[in-house]
């Protein structure tokens, strides 16, 4: 039987980096350093999470002329307004007069015109700028040209998503491979069931992620997990960097009050497939998002890098308009559920923070069960080749070690 330490010293040979073209064959994490490296984090802003799609609300969330709802991300600030005309737009939420935040909060709605808050300049939902208080203080002012700025915005199975900078595949695009599954959700005709659900937690995005995209950890990480779905927790990975978790619900009832309650209450959802009745399901895009899909209800989440070493998760829980005392309860019997898996993951995530830095660690390794893990690791090293160094590179020269790992 192969030991852990025969696996590293077969794994680890005696270089600072493994070779870029060894994608495929690498079973290696990404090196520790990259969870806590300022100028890393500030290459993964730039080219991560600027040129990516940020999923920012559902359809719903913005139901009504007037809606809005934002998401600030790393400096940036975007919102998603519905129009006069029912169209979806995205903005930058900034002021073109001196940079206030013109919408307020996750999310509202403004009476007829969106209006910044510190002037008064004001913006038709079109994002036009329409009227500018003491106009003719500002000698040759070009209404016109002082709109709010436009961002890509997509609609893709009902919800919404802006992208800051860049170009590439579509979120339909990037999805494409697991479209016919989710259809069957209906998520188009769902409605928010909760309000905006934010969790600081003081550990790199990165660790968030890692712990998300696998289920190895299930098993002594979440004892109601294993009572709920035993062992059989599958991942599969799909292009574009998406990966698919899957887990049914075992017939056996557990002695958990909120478990046992969700597999008494939970309906059969006659809309969705038999194999996806009893079933919890996970889609995660690259870098930072994830649909929830359970039977009852479907979920966002969403990882919210700060700095490097802290995060932020963002998620909000929608179902089909259903009045049913069971359904309702189950929704709740699974957030229970849910609560607990997250404070579990939280543990795990901080400990895991602090373990990165010690001085005997600098790569772990994969098994094929992280095989999301695996694809997650590889895309983001696909972007930002630095990462394939294992040692850090010295201060002010992580972006030359990127170019130079590029290059080679
Ligand atoms: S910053 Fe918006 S009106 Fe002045």
């Amino acid at each position: 039987m192969t030991s852990a330490d025969d696996l590293a010293g077969t794994m680890t040979p005696d270089t600072e980096t493994v070779s870029p073209g060894a994608i495929a064959d690498t079973v290696e994490t990404l090196p520790a350093w990259t969870y806590d490296n300022q100028e890393f984090f500030a290459l993964e802003r730039e080219r991560l999470f600027m040129r990516n799609w940020q999923l920012v609300c559902h359809v719903s969330d913005v139901a009504k002329p007037g809606d809005y709802m934002t998401l600030d991300l790393l400096g940036e600030r975007a919102a998603v307004v519905r129009g006069r005309d029912d169209k979806l737009r995205a903005f930058v939420n900034v002021c073109r007069h001196r940079a206030a935040r013109v919408l307020a909060g996750d999310k509202g709605t403004c009476q007829g015109r969106i209006v910044c808050p510190y002037h008064g300049w004001n913006y038709d939902l079109d994002g036009k700028l329409k009227a500018v208080p003491a106009e003719t203080s500002f000698p040759g002012l070009n209404k016109a040209k002082l709109g709010l700025v436009p961002l890509a915005l997509e609609i893709a199975h009902g919800f919404v998503f802006v992208r800051f900078d860049g170009s590439g595949p579509s979120m339909a695009e990037i999805l494409a491979s697991v479209a016919d599954m989710l259809r069957h959700y209906r998520i188009e005709e769902m409605v928010p069931i909760g309000s905006v659900w934010w969790r600081e937690i003081e550990v790199d995005w990165k660790n968030v992620m890692d712990n998300y995209l696998e289920g190895y950890h299930v098993p002594l990480g979440h004892p109601g997990l294993l009572r709920l779905f035993g062992r059989d927790y599958r991942v599969a990975t799909h292009p574009h960097g998406v990966s698919l978790a899957r887990a049914e619900l075992r017939d056996k009832e557990s002695d958990n009050w909120s478990e046992r309650a969700y597999q008494r209450l939970l309906p059969e959802f006659t809309h969705l497939p038999e194999d996806l009745r009893w079933s919890w399901q996970y889609v995660t895009w690259f870098p930072n998002g994830s649909i929830e899909l359970y039977p009852e209800q479907v979920a966002f989440f969403q990882v919210i890098p700060e700095r490097p070493g802290k995060c932020w998760v963002r998620a909000v829980s929608y179902g089909l308009p259903d009045d049913r005392r069971e359904v309702s309860a189950a929704r709740f019997a699974n957030w229970r559920i849910n609560d607990k898996v997250q404070a579990e993951d939280e543990f795990l995530v901080q400990d895991v923070q602090e373990g990165l830095k010690s001085r005997s660690y600098s790569v772990g390794y994969l098994s094929e069960k992280e095989v999301a893990l695996r694809l997650f690791h590889d895309t983001l090293r696909s972007h930002l080749p630095a990462a394939w160094s294992r040692k850090e590179p010295a201060p002010g020269s992580v972006e030359a070690v990127d170019q130079a790992m590029t290059a080679s």
